[in-house]
C-alpha cells in the first residue's frame, strides 16, 4: 500500500481496493498537498480540534466516506449530515480494508464551536500486513511501552513540534518505546508555534530507526 502525507497531521491510505484519510485539515493548510480526485472511502479522526477534524465534514458529504472517529464527535459529525460511526479507547472496528484500534493519547478535544468531542486518541491501523500508528495529538505516555508490546507497529507518526504535543527529545524516547523501526515525523512547521529544526530529530533517532522526514505531497510503500 501506499502511505501520504498531506501535511500537518493529514496523511492519506492507498490499499489495492480502498482510500483512507487521516484529520484531513487541508484546506486551512496552504502547505498541504492533495489531489482531491483521491478516491476516499474511509476518513480516520484523532480528535474534534479544527487542525485534525479539518475538511472532514464536507469531504465526507461530497464523496459519502464514513468518518470513524471517538464517540461523542462521531454524533457531532452525523448531525452534521456526515455519515460517522463512533469507537473508543480499546475498541477495533474492521473494515473491508482491514481494522483500525482506538489507543490513547494525552491531549484535549473540542470543536471549533466549543461542542464536547469526547477524549482525543490515537490510531493502530492495520491493513495488508502493516500495522501504523497514528498518534494523533500527544505528549509522551508510558503505556506507550504498551503500545509497542501489543501492537509492535511497522511504521509510527509522531508529533513533534512541541507547544501543543510531544518534541524532538520525547518523540525519540516514544520511538523506542514504540519498538518503531521506521518514524514520520508530523505537526510541525504548520505554523509557527510549532517551527522546529528536523535536523536535530535526525541526530538524536537511534540509527537503528529510519527517519521519513516526508514533504506534503510525498508518499513511501509499505
Ligand atoms: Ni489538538
Ligand atoms: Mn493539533
Amino acid at each position: 500500500m501506499e502511505l501520504q502525507y498531506i501535511g500537518h497531521s493529514a496523511f492519506y491510505i492507498k490499499t489495492k481496493n480502498a482510500g483512507i484519510l487521516i484529520d484531513p485539515a487541508i484546506s486551512d493548510n496552504p502547505l498541504a498537498k492533495f489531489d482531491p480526485n483521491s478516491q476516499i472511502d474511509d476518513i480516520l479522526v484523532t480528535h474534534g480540534h479544527a487542525d485534525h477534524l479539518g475538511d472532514a465534514i464536507p469531504i465526507a458529504k461530497k464523496t459519502g466516506a464514513t468518518i470513524t472517529t471517538v464517540h461523542e464527535l462521531a454524533l457531532f459529525c452525523s448531525k452534521r449530515g456526515a455519515k460517522a460511526q463512533g469507537g473508543n479507547i480499546g475498541g477495533k472496528i474492521t473494515f473491508s480494508w482491514g481494522n483500525v484500534r482506538f489507543v490513547n493519547a494525552l491531549h484535549s478535544s473540542s470543536t471549533v464551536d466549543g461542542a464536547y468531542a469526547g477524549g482525543p486518541v490515537g490510531f493502530i491501523i492495520e491493513a495488508e500486513g502493516t500495522k501504523i500508528y497514528h498518534a494523533g495529538d500527544t505528549g509522551i505516555f508510558r503505556d506507550m511501552k504498551t503500545i509497542g508490546e501489543l501492537y509492535a507497529p511497522d511504521i509510527v507518526l509522531l508529533p513533534v513540534g512541541s507547544t501543543y504535543t510531544m518534541d524532538i527529545e520525547e518523540a525519540v524516547v516514544a520511538a523506542q518505546w514504540l519498538k518503531a523501526k521506521k518514524l514520520i515525523p508530523m505537526h510541525y512547521n504548520t505554523f509557527p508555534p510549532i517551527a522546529i529544526e528536523i535536523q536535530e530529530l535526525k541526530d538524536k533517532l537511534p540509527k537503528d530507526i529510519e527517519l521519513l522526514a516526508l514533504k506534503p505531497g510525498e508518499s513511501i510503500q509499505l
